[in-house]
């Protein structure tokens, strides 16, 4: 999605080789016609699935899913890190390792609002080794209602979250595909494509 990787190039900042820092628009200030833009790109992109509900994780994912709830006219839930004081009973939890952070939440989603009949599209802001999708993937699994596909907002494709989703039969779109961060320089996968042409 161009308009997002002009954004990312912009604004972004490569902290390591690891790590891309997108607090001005993503993951503390939210830019809110970016992120209708990249709902409508997600709602595009799963048009035809049949979707009735999105999945994702507090905090940075609920404002791409929202927006994608909007125009796929979908109720959005978002896991929750943190125990719910009003929120206690039936609920689905799975577990969730962070590499980058070195900690476990336990995650949870109340069954009255994913079921089995519902076709889910997860959506999250980053992917990099993959653990929390696949702890919402887990979660979804144990409500009984099937996954149509897994809608990132930036990929670091140099970590194994993609390849290991896709291994695993997902289909997974994401809006921005990050090769490397070389030297504080955001490398798109299209890039290196286009370079090879
Ligand atoms: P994984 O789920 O793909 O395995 O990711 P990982 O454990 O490595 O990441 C843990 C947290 O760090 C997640 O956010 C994830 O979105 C975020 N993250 C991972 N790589 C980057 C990066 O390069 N840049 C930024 N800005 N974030 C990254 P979280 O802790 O759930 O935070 P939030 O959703 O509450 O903001």
């Amino acid at each position: 999605m161009k308009l997002l990787e002009e954004r990312i190039k912009r604004d972004g900042q490569a902290l390591s080789k690891h790590v891309l820092k997108v607090d001005s628009f993503l993951n503390h200030q939210i830019d809110p016609e970016l992120m209708q833009e990249i709902g409508k790109e997600f709602a595009n992109r799963f048009a035809e699935e049949g979707i009735t509900k999105i999945v994702t994780i507090e905090s940075s994912g609920i404002a791409p899913a929202v927006m994608a709830g909007l125009y796929l006219h979908v109720p959005v839930v978002f896991a929750r890190k943190r125990k719910s004081l009003t929120l206690s009973e039936g609920l689905l939890t799975a577990s969730v390792h962070s590499f980058t952070k070195n900690e476990t939440n336990e995650i949870s989603i109340s069954n009255k609002y994913v079921q089995k009949d519902d076709h889910v599209l997860i959506i999250d802001d980053f992917l990099a080794n993959g653990q929390a999708a696949l702890g919402l993937i887990d979660i979804v699994k144990k409500s009984g209602a099937s996954i149509a596909g897994i809608g990132i907002v930036i990929e670091k494709s140099f970590q194994e979250g993609a390849a290991e989703l896709e291994k695993l039969g997902y289909r997974v779109e994401s809006l921005a595909r990050i090769a490397a961060l070389n030297d504080g320089e955001v490398i798109f996968k299209n890039e290196n494509v286009e370079e090879l042409v």
